[in-house]
């Protein structure tokens, strides 16, 4: 494939003696950022006595599907306890079985790959892009086998990996494309929110993530309402 090399840049990078990108005042800004806001919900939930989605009358977890399917423009959300969570409950959910293979890029989070093993099927690892990171999309389709079931497209350090490229192959084999967007709230493609393209995706509320939560969580979006129910 032909690669879109970046703009030359005509600033040297900091540490070339450059400016920082990131002012200084904003790196070392403790993460994540508790707000009052923040405590104030925890406290509602405290005080409702409904600490899971099973509680009767629940609706902080309720609310946040709600709201995250309408951000990212799913028809529906699964909330669970953690991104890697998520994509067990997703590749299952979309019906990935034992010794299926599953394509995952070869540079992620481990998460990407022990989440087929979950299922016991088969991590299959493709090389990635050297300038975005993601998945190749030529190596990808080198690696589809009769027993390719899903590709897992990591969307690394934000940045949304071609899409485009990536629906069409897993289409032309009949595939399943699983987004996980874990490193990717709020990012777009092609005026498209990430984890609304593939047939089921997933984001991480790790503490450590742009979305964070108090600890870990996990979110499915789906526009297929089989796929919803299923996870
Ligand atoms: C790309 C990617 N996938 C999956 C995960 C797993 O998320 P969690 O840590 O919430 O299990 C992470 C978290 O680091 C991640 O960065």
């Amino acid at each position: 494939m032909t690669i879109q090399q970046p703009a030359r840049q005509t600033v040297d990078l900091a540490m070339f003696g450059g400016d920082r990108a990131v002012p200084r005042e904003l790196g070392i800004r403790p993460w994540p950022m508790v707000t009052g806001q923040d405590e104030q919900a925890v406290h509602r939930v405290l005080r409702s006595g409904r600490f899971t989605s099973a509680s009767s009358g629940e609706q902080e977890i309720a609310g946040l599907e709600r709201e995250w399917a309408r951000f990212v423009g799913t028809e529906h959300c699964v909330a669970v306890s953690n991104g890697t969570a998520a994509l067990s409950v997703a590749l299952g959910a979309a019906g990935v079985e034992p010794g299926d293979e599953v394509i995952v890029p070869a540079l992620s989070f481990i998460g990407s790959a022990t989440a087929p093993l979950h299922l016991m099927a088969v991590p299959v690892f493709v090389d990635i892009d050297p300038v975005t990171f993601n998945l190749d999309p030529a190596a990808l389709e080198a690696a589809i086998t009769s027993r390719t079931k899903a590709i897992v497209v990591v969307h690394l350090h934000g940045l949304p990996a071609d899409m485009d490229r990536i629906t069409e192959i897993a289409a032309r084999h009949g595939i399943t494309v699983v987004e996980d967007a874990a490193q990717a709230h709020g990012a777009r493609y092609r005026g498209r929110s990430v984890g609304s393209i593939g047939a089921v995706n997933t984001f991480s509320l790790n503490v450590s993530k742009n979305l964070a939560t108090c600890g870990e969580g996990g979110l499915i979006t789906t526009d297929d309402a089989d796929v919803a129910t299923r996870a």
